[in-house]
């Protein structure tokens, strides 16, 4: 996410200071966990930069609950080293680590009240009362509950007990927050505003790293900064937000970041000299962006559906030929399935022409910028 110039409010500044000057960046080197002799990630070398956001996605069971407990302390590492700042924080309990954690599940104790709640970890660590009180006071106006210090859990809706949760992690001014599905207890609307609100707290608390663990990839992409990409205990692909997005490195990153045509294709020119790539589909032939695949071989062409465009009358210009197989109409979008040398495409489009019928031939086309190489190989 852009870092827009912000101006914080006294105390906001504070928070964002201690952070900084603590060092806030976060580095797994080697690390591997293994839970009753079974490892379950294997070494993990990845490093987040303090200030960013870095949303681990990936299957169910691919290791992300596991990665953020080994940076909390919860879970000791079989082998390898975390550093937070540069501290090695390996063997350090989770308490002194300088971290917070918020979980799915929001965990509020219910017999407090907000302001209690978000107290806690202040009461545990012994801050004196008039700290507590400010820090207190502070966390709920970063999330926006102030008016609700006196309620109760149970008087407030999921999203507004995930706000105080957050207020609670950073009550504490933690270096590093993570948070491990926060919002997928909640209903599609509020979660979409909650992204908005994370995307808000990181513009007032710039120097606080974030470890964002979700199954769901459009908060991925509107929230971080990077994403890595776990898949069965290990990282699959990792890198810039857009970059990963738009290049891909292989099938599983490409689908898992959204929807992706994937046809295979045959490399006549990897496009290393003219910074385009040729090759061939069935019997066309068209560009996408250079890549390294040797030229004669075989791999995967990957675009989005929404970067497929239907062809207008007499323009053959990086064009492919299908037949139309299926028309879904989604109120704003419209989805368009083709078959295109046995491979189905989907195609979308926000005004769809008057369409042929079914079985008809259809030509799209693609900006070669779009479109990009992938190995044929699953995994890298
Ligand atoms: N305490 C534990 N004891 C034994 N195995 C565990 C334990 N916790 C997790 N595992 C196993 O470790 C693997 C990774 O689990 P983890 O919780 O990190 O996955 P995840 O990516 O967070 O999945 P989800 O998206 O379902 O939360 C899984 O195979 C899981 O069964
Ligand atoms: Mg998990």
């Amino acid at each position: 996410m852009s870092m827009a110039a912000y101006a914080p409010a006294g105390a906001q500044r504070s928070v964002a200071e201690a952070a900084d000057r603590a060092g806030s960046s976060v580095s797994f080197d080697r690390v591997s966990v293994a839970y009753r002799g079974f490892v379950v990630m294997k070494p993990l070398t990845l490093n987040v930069e303090a200030g960013e956001i870095l949303a681990l996605i990936g299957p169910s069971g691919s290791g992300k609950t596991t990665a953020l407990r080994a940076v909390a302390g919860f879970v000791r590492p079989a082998s390898g080293r975390i550093l937070i700042g540069e501290t090695d924080v390996t063997d350090l309990p989770p308490y002194e680590r300088g971290l917070a954690m918020v979980v799915q599940n929001y965990a509020l104790f219910p017999h407090m009240r907000v302001e209690q709640n978000v107290a806690f970890g202040l009461h545990a660590q012994g801050a004196p009362k008039n700290l507590i009180a400010d820090r207190v006071e502070d966390s709920l106006r970063i999330v926006g509950m102030s008016t609700y210090a006196k309620r109760y859990p149970r008087e407030l809706s999921g999203g507004q007990q995930q706000r105080v949760a957050i207020a609670r992690a950073l009550a504490v001014r933690p270096r590093v927050l993570l948070l491990d599905e926060p919002l997928s207890a909640l209903d599609a609307q509020i979660r979409r505003s909650m992204v908005e609100e994370l995307a808000k707290l990181h513009r007032t608390l710039p120097h606080l790293t974030v470890l964002y663990v979700t199954h769901d990839q459009s908060e991925a992409l509107t929230l971080a900064d990077k994403i890595a990409i776990m898949q069965d205990g290990m990282l699959n692909a990792h890198g810039p937000t857009a970059d990963l997005y738009r290049r891909p490195p292989n099938r599983f990153a490409a689908e898992f970041l959204g929807r992706a045509n994937i046809l295979p294709v045959f490399v006549e020119d990897n496009g290393s000299a003219s910074g385009f790539a040729k090759v061939q589909i069935g019997s066309a032939s068209v560009l996408a962006a250079a890549s390294d695949r040797p030229n004669g071989s075989k791999c995967l062409l990957c675009v989005r559906p929404q970067h497929l465009a239907l062809q207008p009358e007499g323009s053959d210009v990086n064009t492919i030929t299908g037949t139309l197989k299926d028309v879904h109409w989604q109120g704003e979008l419209t989805h368009l399935v083709l078959d295109v040398a046995d491979t189905p495409v989907r195609v979308v489009v926000t005004r769809p022409p008057v369409l042929p019928p079914a079985g008809s031939a259809m030509k799209i086309h693609f900006s070669p910028s779009d479109a990009s190489l992938i190995p044929e190989d699953a995994h890298v």
